[in-house]
């Protein structure tokens, strides 16, 4: 179908304020029916988790209701959904719940193409244990994280090889299934960071090869939560994270820490129907729903960076940063003469919302030694973005990089 984007557009209020937003990789905005969904939940009695009283049964199904959601989002089952405050915070309870069981001499696999939050809770567990920490490098020119590295970097001692599902600086989409493939044949669990790819088409665990994979609602039209999800539940039975006594010692409710915020998670379900919806005519269950609406946007997304790439390659005073066969609808560039905090300044003046610096993408901008002269300018595409926005963008870049080329006379 042709994506609707005017009924898209329409489901998120904030758009109304007038602001261009390419910055959905670091948040996007809410959809209505997230927003009523919280608001309902606060205005409705709850209590703590009990059966026993009508309020209290509502917050068990505020946290059933939203399991249930993220499991339809990515094919998974509910007992295998952690939920928690930040894709970050999950990360490393995971971490440092493996790695109090890691020897001197096991080894993780991470990749300077990830987030810092699929690498540094990888690396301290490590250190904490005294295991080995084996790095799997980018192509600096593409910006591909080849495959071929891993039969090196992955052996019998290897416990986790921790990967992105997709990059949040240049929106490299790796080969999980292939590298899954080789951590499993020596039975390293596979850690994937679906933060940045999750939102922009359908994904599927079991054939993305990921053991276990994080998501941050708020990268997909929903709120301040993330859920990290266990292919298998049994590996989740299998592990004995730090914990209160007296707290619930059920798989997932184990690895999730303190009351949770119940209103916060009825958005979460919320997020996900609404991404559900984006397909009017799509029909089935929530999942197939989901693969409709979110193959729709993905399509729509994938389109508008097309026109973003064609018209950035236009402008000789533009450079961007890798150009990788499979990405998300993300982009690191430069404006010449300019800091990223600059142009990043300067659009923003204008009305348009784009990060700057390094996004937490640390090693990447290491790599390319560009993280001391402050890394990069990002745009990020979400699906209730449009093909006029992406012209408006392109035009304020020329006029910015006229300001910036004054700047170097
Ligand atoms: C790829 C990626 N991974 C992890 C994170 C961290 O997510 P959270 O803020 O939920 O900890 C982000 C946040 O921007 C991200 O883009």
């Amino acid at each position: 179908m042709a994506f609707d984007i005017a009924r898209t557009r329409a489901a998120y209020p904030a758009l109304a304020e007038g602001f261009v937003h390419f910055d959905g990789a670091g948040g996007t905005q809410t959809a209505a029916g997230v927003i009523d969904a919280v608001t309902d939940a606060m205005r409705t009695a709850l209590g703590n988790r009990s059966a026993a009283f009508v309020p209290g049964r509502r917050s068990l199904d505020m946290v059933a209701a939203a399991r249930s959601a993220v499991a339809d989002l990515l094919g998974a089952d509910p007992a295998g959904v952690v939920l928690g405050p930040s894709a970050t915070a999950l990360t490393y309870t995971l971490a440092r719940t493996l790695g109090a069981g890691w020897r001197p001499g096991d080894e993780v696999v991470v990749s300077r193409l990830d987030h810092d939050a699929n690498v540094r809770p990888w690396v301290q567990a490590a250190e904490a244990a005294g295991a080995t920490v084996r790095w799997a490098e980018f192509d600096r020119t593409t910006g591909e994280l080849p495959v071929g590295q891993y039969a090196d970097l992955v052996g019998e001692r290897t416990r986790v090889v921790a990967v992105t599902g997709g990059s949040n600086a240049i929106g490299t989409v790796p080969d999980v299934p292939a590298i899954a493939k080789v951590a499993h044949a020596v039975g390293a669990l596979v850690y994937v960071d679906g933060v940045h790819a999750v939102p922009h088409g359908p994904t599927d665990l079991a054939s993305l090869g990921a053991d276990v994979l994080v998501t941050s609602a708020y990268k997909w039209s929903g709120p301040h939560l993330a859920a990290m999800v266990a292919a298998d539940p049994a590996r989740l039975a299998a592990l004995r994270p730090a914990k209160l006594i007296p707290s619930p010692d059920a798989v997932p409710d184990r690895f999730e820490y303190g009351t949770p915020s119940f209103a916060l998670l009825a958005g979460v379900a919320a997020a996900v129907d609404h991404l559900a919806g984006l397909d009017p005519d799509a029909v089935g269950d929530r999942r197939a729903r989901l693969r409709a609406g979110l193959t729709a946007a993905q399509a729509h997304e994938a389109a508008l960076l097309d026109r973003l790439l064609a018209g950035l390659a236009e402008r000789p005073a533009i450079t961007v940063y890798g150009s990788p066969a499979r990405r998300c609808p993300t982009i690191s560039f430069r404006v010449a003469g300019m800091s990223p905090l600059a142009t990043q300044e300067a659009l923003g003046a204008a009305g348009f919302c784009l990060s700057s610096g390094d996004y937490y993408a640390y090693e990447y901008f290491q790599t390319m030694g560009l993280r001391d002269s402050g890394g990069a300018v990002r745009a990020s595409i979400y699906h209730y973005n449009t093909a006029d926005e992406v012209d408006r963008l392109l035009t304020e870049l020329d006029a910015v990089a006229a300001g910036g080329e004054r700047m170097a006379r």
